[in-house]
Order: C-alpha cells, then sequence, then structure tokens
C-alpha cells in the first residue's frame, strides 16, 4: 500500500526548495497594506476570493487557514488582524508560514497534520476556514468536511476551493500536445489507479504529488452532509490549460455552520 500522505509530504517539501508558486511567502509590501486593510487572497488560482466572503472585521477572528502552508494566506489574514493557525502536511510548508510570521513580527501557529484528521484541534475553536485547492491531494474528502465542522464554532464559515472534477477526465498527452480533448477517465480519479506507473512518471514527472479527482457528490453532497449550508459559489480557471477554453477548472463555496441541525 503507497502511504500518500508520507509521499506528497516529500512531494510539497520538493516543490518548497524547487520554488512551485503555491510555496512562494508574500512580500513585505503585502503585509503592509493587509495591516492597512487591503488585501486580497486566492482559493482558487486567478479569482481572489469575494471580501465579503469573509467577516467585515478580522480583528480577533480566530481563522484556521486548513491544508494552507506556503506562507501565503496565512499571513495576509494575520496582518489583517486574524488570529491565524496554518494547519499543513508539508513541514517545508509551515516553515514559509513561520518566515513570514518572524520577517514581519506576526503571531501565527503552525501545526503539521493530515487535513482529514483534526484531532489536535478542539471543538468549535475557530470562526473561519480557509481551504485553497488541496484536496486534490488526498484520496477522500468526507472526512475534511467533518472535521471542518466539528472544529467550527456555530454561525463559522468554511471557505473551499477545490478541482472542477471534469478537469480530470479528458486524455492528457492529447490534450496536452494536440489539444485534442477525448474522454479517458472516469470519476473518481487517481494518479495511482487511473494511470499507469509510466504514464504517471512521464505525465507529472517524478517530484509531483500524486493527485485525486472527486466527484461532486462528495465535494458538494459532502459539505452538506457534515450539516454546512451553503451560501456562495463561483468558479475559476487554470489560465492555460486546454479544457479551461471550455469550463471553468476551479469550484470555490462559502459554508456556514449553522446553530442546530
Ligand atoms: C496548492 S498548495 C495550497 C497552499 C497554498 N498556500 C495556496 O495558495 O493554495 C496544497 C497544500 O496542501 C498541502 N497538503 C497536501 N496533502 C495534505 C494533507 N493530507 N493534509 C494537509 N495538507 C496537505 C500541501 O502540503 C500544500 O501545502
Amino acid at each position: 500500500m503507497t502511504d500518500i500522505r508520507a509521499y506528497n509530504r516529500e512531494a510539497w517539501n520538493r516543490a518548497v526548495s524547487q520554488g512551485n508558486i503555491w510555496t512562494l511567502p508574500v512580500s513585505p509590501e503585502a503585509i503592509a497594506q493587509a495591516r492597512q486593510g487591503e488585501w486580497r487572497i486566492l482559493l482558487t488560482e486567478t479569482k481572489p476570493t469575494p471580501r465579503h466572503w469573509f467577516p467585515a472585521d478580522l480583528t480577533g477572528v480566530d481563522v484556521l487557514c486548513l491544508a494552507s502552508g506556503g506562507g501565503q494566506q496565512g499571513p495576509i489574514l494575520a496582518a489583517a488582524g486574524a488570529n491565524v493557525t496554518v494547519f499543513d502536511n508539508s513541514p517545508a510548508q509551515l516553515a514559509q508560514d513561520r518566515l513570514v510570521a518572524e520577517r514581519e513580527g506576526l503571531a501565527i501557529v503552525t501545526i503539521e497534520g493530515d487535513m482529514r484528521d483534526l484531532s489536535a484541534l478542539a471543538d468549535a475553536s475557530f470562526d473561519l476556514i480557509f481551504h485553497p485547492v488541496s484536496n486534490v491531494f488526498i484520496p477522500d474528502v468526507p472526512p475534511v468536511w467533518r472535521e471542518a465542522y466539528r472544529v467550527l464554532r456555530p454561525g463559522g464559515v468554511l471557505l473551499a476551493g477545490f478541482m472542477n472534477p471534469l478537469i480530470y477526465l479528458f486524455d492528457r498527452t492529447l490534450a496536452e500536445e494536440q489539444n485534442i480533448l477525448q474522454v479517458r477517465y472516469s470519476l473518481p480519479y487517481s494518479d495511482l489507479t487511473s494511470l499507469s506507473e509510466e504514464e504517471r512518471l512521464r505525465l507529472n514527472g517524478p517530484d509531483a504529488p500524486y493527485e485525486f479527482g472527486h466527484s461532486l457528490t462528495d465535494q458538494i453532497g459532502g459539505q452538506l452532509a457534515a450539516g454546512f449550508v451553503l451560501t456562495d459559489f463561483y468558479e475559476d480557471i487554470q489560465p492555460h490549460d486546454v479544457i479551461a477554453q471550455f469550463a471553468p477548472s476551479y469550484v470555490a463555496t462559502r459554508a456556514v455552520k449553522g446553530y442546530g441541525r
């Protein structure tokens, strides 16, 4: 059995040393602006998360940046006044958050762990969870929604970004080399079982984390089944992806934990 969590931990540690864009800490200028109330952060790749998805005033708001290491969203939200905990599977990603925190004099808690198991965190201990596109790196999503629900306070908000499942349906060699979209895979998709090892190495290279394409039943139905009420939604694109010419690559949802089920 492949230890997916351990494999992806090493893959994301390598991504940090290779300068992957999702591992690059924010600049001192972005932090200075966030301290003045001017900030934008990403749940998906290009569209900033709408400001009205967050509380009007972040001062003292307890925020969990879930599978969101890299010195990006956590430090911005901390500079905007929130009490931030960054939870991630990659020590190198968490080190990026600590680097910005030390550089800027921000108090940020970092916790290493698996997004499906938040047992290090108490029930009802956060007001907001910011969960950018990262459940693509785990094989099973419903535990994330259940744990997010547990650690939020009643009235708490879950902001989540995830892949549009159709991204995983098409033959990638044909798409990338000939711009042809031909359905080849079915959902749920897994780099481990949908591709041969030879294909995986050819298409993804030896350094990439394993990816998984989840159904909307798991992504949206899973949030509803955990008890969340969805209140808003947008889609976004992966700018250089062939499929993005025809359909959005990402989904973002805003969900609220009600005061009783
Ligand atoms: C694309 S990056 C997202 C972080 C980035 N700050 C962003 O803007 O989206 C995906 C993150 O998910 C984390 N991750 C992957 N598998 C995980 C798991 N099982 N539990 C927690 N975090 C995980 C990776 O270490 C990585 O930091």
